[in-house]
């Protein structure tokens, strides 16, 4: 394969089967490189090499096996070019297949894969049926004829439906598909429908929105492969969830204007993942969502005003159910909404999802749960006690408040590496605009290993710097609009027309939010009487988790000092709970009592969260 032409030791990682590429520095590890291409790969060792859980097979530039990849694959496996992804320096042009038992989502989603187990048991389900033409013999009413075919005689429903019947049924024999809802009879469609049964799952960020497509009439075909997703609308009217309240409370529109926003964002979803899986919108009959509280607030419609103010209590904690025509999703006329619990006025349904989705409340062994999005969740738990908190970190891993700060989209550098000067890595492979939350993570932990940031997060002056360090980062060292800065990308190599720089404002801005992240996981650490060596297992979900390297986000701080084999990434675990919960009924049930038996510590009462706050603003 010809060697694509990109910067300094770049190479094009193709993976297969979606053909998607990513740009990598050489040296970059192969999951890495597949997370940046939005493929997240399953790590059960963590990426030790001991479980042999990350196979791939690598189509073309295979390198040599390693002694793991012996370990665990078969001569012939290894001849077909399969090796173990964790174990993969990216050091050529590599076009990689991943299997499915390899990829993160399809074992959760799987009801016999390896991740969360969970039985397959759709909310709705269909059932065609053949009913008889009523005669002088069988003089029975419709409904009776109907519920008869089915086999049920106790099967509810209601008036809309007895009403609509006589058309649906005609005079002969009636051919009918029944969507039924547990005992209840939820609509009647002529013909044959049953292959016509899909839902949509939701995660609602404050930032973005992400929606996956299931097919809920076989397990086999449930996937959730098909997914969309949008920046939240809502961002016009600010960037985190306390401004949106603001501006709902201050107007006397604002609630229903957030509200359409979202909502306009969410049908174009159902739009989209419609369109590429081929169905129509009206086969979309459910629709599950999770976000944190503020944005399930304003989705269903209701005042969030009283989570903006202390003591910061939600209108509605428990999961609802709501027809989806009455908040104006696109979907089925007939069609089902169901939003997950949340826990408190800053812990919400998300988090829940987390949990669901991690099989924590099942499980003796202590998790450690951090989703870091526009806000850091943490919940640490097992099957006897959970105990969840919100770290105010603001968006600052998402690429706000930082001066060039983006989210993890082209363009945005995602990887810094010091060694003869600095290096970097960006999404699409061409010039960089901004940087993104891995980059930042990236850059502050190697420049205070380089010694360029202080313990105290100061960038040090040029005549500050030691002398044995290479020309060219000592070179990086500027000055900004009189602020300290580190040029990370020069502007040659950039395409905002300057360097793209790293301010001492974005390093302050890099401390807050971890240390308010480390202070809370400090916070329920205590709270819980667990050391932080001791978790068994440290679970980083959100988008941007699936990117940060293990020993840059330890080195900062942001993760607990544990055993790299220790933390795990499982991607977007909201939207993987609203897909359980949407494929599964019974895990609503479980949904409810994560709800209420999650402990909720806030933050902003506990004197020993200022402390290790402080503390926790060295690195
Ligand atoms: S062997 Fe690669 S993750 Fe375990």
């Amino acid at each position: 394969m010809e060697r694509h032409q990109m910067d300094r030791g770049t190479y094009r990682v193709t993976f297969e089967p979606e053909g998607r590429s990513a740009f990598v520095l050489g040296g970059t590890n192969l999951v890495e490189a597949a997370g940046q291409a939005g493929i997240i790969l399953n790590q059960p060792c963590g990426g030790e090499g001991t479980c042999g859980k990350c196979q791939v097979e690598v189509l073309e530039n295979a390198p040599e096996p390693t002694a793991a990849d012996r370990r665990h694959l078969s001569d012939a496996m290894l001849a077909d070019g399969w090796r173990l992804a964790c174990q993969l320096t990216v050091e050529h042009d590599l076009v990689v297949s991943i299997p499915q038992g390899t990829r993160f989502f399809e074992q959760l989603v799987l009801t016999d894969g390896e991740g969360r187990k969970y039985p397959f048991c759709p909310n709705l389900r269909k059932t065609h049926v053949l009913v008889p033409a009523a005669s002088v013999e069988d003089p029975r009413s419709h409904l009776d004829r109907l519920k008869a075919a089915i086999g049920n005689r106790h099967l509810q429903t209601d008036l809309r439906l007895v009403k609509a019947l006589p058309s649906l049924l005609g005079d002969g024999d009636g051919d009918v598909t029944v969507v039924c809802e547990g005992d209840e009879i939820q609509w009647v469609e002529a013909g044959d429908t049953t292959g016509d049964l899909y839902g949509v799952a939701f995660d609602i960020g404050t930032t973005t929105i992400a929606g996956a497509l299931l097919n809920l009439s076989e397990p086999a075909k449930a996937g959730g492969q098909t997914v969309g997703s949008r920046t939240n609308p809502q961002v016009h009217f600010g960037d985190d969830v306390v401004t949106r309240i603001g501006y709902a409370e201050k107007h006397a529109d604002g609630l229903d204007k957030l509200r359409k926003r979202l909502l306009g964002a969410l049908n174009e979803i159902v739009g989209e993942v419609c369109a590429s899986a081929g169905i129509d919108p009206e086969a979309i009959y459910e629709v599950t969502a999770v976000g944190n509280t503020t944005m399930s607030h304003i989705f269903l419609g209701v005042d969030p005003t009283s989570i903006g103010h202390a003591p910061y209590v939600t209108v509605l904690r428990e999961g609802v159910d709501v027809k989806a025509k009455e908040v104006g999703l696109d979907i089925n006329r007939n069609g089902n909404l169901h939003v997950l619990p949340n826990i408190a006025g800053f812990v919400g349904s998300d988090t829940v999802a987390l949990v669901l989705a991690s099989g924590m409340m099942q499980q003796g062994e202590v998790v450690l749960g951090i989703d870091i999005g526009t806000n850091g969740e943490v919940v640490l738990g097992n099957s006897e006690r959970l105990i969840a908190c919100s770290c105010a970190a603001g968006p600052a891993f998402e690429g706000a408040r930082i001066r060039q700060g983006m989210r993890a989209t082209e363009g945005a550098i995602s990887k810094v590496v010091i060694n003869e000067g600095i290096e970097v890595a960006v999404i699409g492979g061409g010039r960089a605009s901004g940087i993104c939350g891995s980059g930042l993570v990236d850059a502050v932990a190697e420049l205070l290993n380089a010694g360029v940031i202080d313990p105290a997060g100061r960038i040090l002056s040029g005549e500050e710097l030691d002398a044995s360090l290479p020309e060219a980062v000592r070179e990086a060292v500027v000055e900004v609009d009189g602020q300290p800065a580190v040029v990370l990308a020069g502007a040659g190599r950039s395409k905002v027309g300057g360097p793209v720089v790293l301010t001492q404002r974005d390093v302050r801005e890099v401390q807050l939010a971890k240390a308010a992240i480390q202070a809370g996981i400090q916070v329920i650490a205590t709270e819980f009487g667990v050391n932080l060596q001791d978790v068994d297992s440290v679970l980083v979900a959100g988008g941007f988790g699936n990117f940060i390297r293990r020993s840059n986000a330890k080195r900062i701080g942001l993760l607990p000092a544990v055993g790299s084999d220790r933390i795990e990434y499982i991607g977007n675990a909201a939207l993987t709970g609203a897909k359980i919960a949407l494929a599964c009924r019974d895990c609503r049930e479980e949904a409810e009592q994560i709800s209420s038996r999650t402990e909720y510590i806030e933050l902003a009462n506990r004197p020993d969260f200022q402390m290790h706050f402080m503390e926790a603003m060295m690195f």
